[in-house]
């Protein structure tokens, strides 16, 4: 068999910790490099920040250019923040050293709608170096996206999409629960939002723009409203999370695609503590209408985490340039050695 995928991860937080974990049990690949500038991270061996142990013999640096000057790789897993304007020079870096990108960053994910100009010069400087850039994750990339617009594949036509994402945010990681305002007063959460100290979930519009790409709808407006808290209605303990009667528990974020002044997308994503029924629910009214439910809902991190995984032969396999979850073949699981769903172009 070829050499191992070799993967650099950028940015070790919360999620890319959990994606590093995930890299080190997985057959065909291997981490040849890693980058953070978190104070704790930047410097120590990987198994220290990852807490797995052992030394793995790869030092966190903050310093990617040197990194990139010195190691070759395949991939660059990256997750650092949400916004592409922030992420854009760390994207830069990775395409200009010829490495392929799959990146958490939720505005990458369909960065045409806000973002066209940094869009362009992502695709024109993955074309030019000869690498492909990717946004995935579980939402946006996949549950709210990717998820209905396949789900549309058997219908022959489309009145009106809605997606509903219910989701217990007790289970995820402190990061996550922190951006949606847990624990803070009403006034707090408002205040934090409206000075995007805390982001919210990042990524409707993104989703929408996507699905009325795929369908070849031009929307007249995308709009989202302002994130409402979901106040505790008494104590909540978790063994992850406590907040307090009269607390934020999570939010309710919504957002529609209005076509021909009719709401046609509408996108409805509810996360707090203690929230009683998850699932994600993708409702279709067209010809035939299509309802489709997973109940339970999919765990966000354990799903983000394996969509960033799953992408990595899709993206190495793909054409240079920017592309999304809906340019890509099927997404599909690899359940097997990474390596046998790779088909390596002639270099
Ligand atoms: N699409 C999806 O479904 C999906 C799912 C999960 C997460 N996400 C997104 O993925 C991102 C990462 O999430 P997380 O929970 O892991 O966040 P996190 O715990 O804050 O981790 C991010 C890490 O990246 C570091 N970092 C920030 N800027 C950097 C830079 N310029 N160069 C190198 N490292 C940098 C941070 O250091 P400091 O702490 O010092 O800033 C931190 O260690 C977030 O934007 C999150 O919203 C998306």
């Amino acid at each position: 068999m070829t050499n191992k995928v070799r993967v650099i991860l950028f940015g070790v937080g919360a999620i890319g910790s959990l994606i590093a974990k995930f890299v080190l049990e997985k057959k065909g690949l291997e981490v040849v490099g890693a980058v953070d500038v978190a104070k704790d991270k930047a410097g120590k061996d990987l198994g220290e920040v990852l807490e797995v142990g052992k030394p793995l013999g790869v030092t966190v640096t903050d310093d990617p250019d040197a990194l990139f000057s010195k190691v070759k790789a395949d991939i660059v897993i990256h997750a650092t923040t949400s916004y592409l304007k922030d992420v854009y020079p760390q994207i830069a870096k990775c395409v200009k050293a010829g490495i392929n990108v799959v990146s958490t960053c939720e505005e990458l994910s369909y960065p045409y709608y806000k973002h066209p100009e940094l869009a362009n010069e992502i695709d024109e400087l993955a074309k030019k170096h000869g690498v492909t850039v990717l946004g995935a994750g579980i939402n946006p990339g996949y549950l709210m996206d990717t998820l209905p617009i396949t789900l549309t594949g058997p219908c022959q036509e489309v009145k009106t999409i809605k997606v509903t994402r219910m989701m217990d945010s007790s289970k995820r990681r402190i990061p996550y629960q922190k951006k949606i305002g847990t624990g803070l007063s009403p006034e707090e959460f408002k205040r934090m939002i409206e000075e995007k100290r805390i982001t919210g979930h990042v990524g409707l519009i993104e989703s929408i723009a996507m699905i009325a790409d795929a369908l070849g709808w031009e929307l007249e407006e995308i709009q989202e409203l302002p994130p409402e808290p979901v106040i505790a209605e008494e104590e909540i303990v978790t063994s992850h999370t406590t907040v307090k009667t009269g607390q934020v528990a999570g939010l309710k974020s919504v957002a529609h695609g209005i076509k021909e002044a009719k709401n046609v997308i509408t996108l409805e994503f509810v996360s707090h503590a203690a929230l009683k029924e998850e699932y994600d629910a993708v409702s279709i009214e067209g010809v035939p209408n299509i309802y489709e439910k997973i109940e339970g809902g999919v765990h966000g991190d354990i799903g983000t985490v394996a969509t960033i995984i799953n992408a990595i032969p899709k993206v190495i396999n793909a054409n240079p340039g920017l592309v999304t979850m809906k340019d890509l073949p099927l997404p599909s699981a690899t359940p097997e050695d990474m390596r046998i769903y790779i088909n390596w172009r002639e270099s």
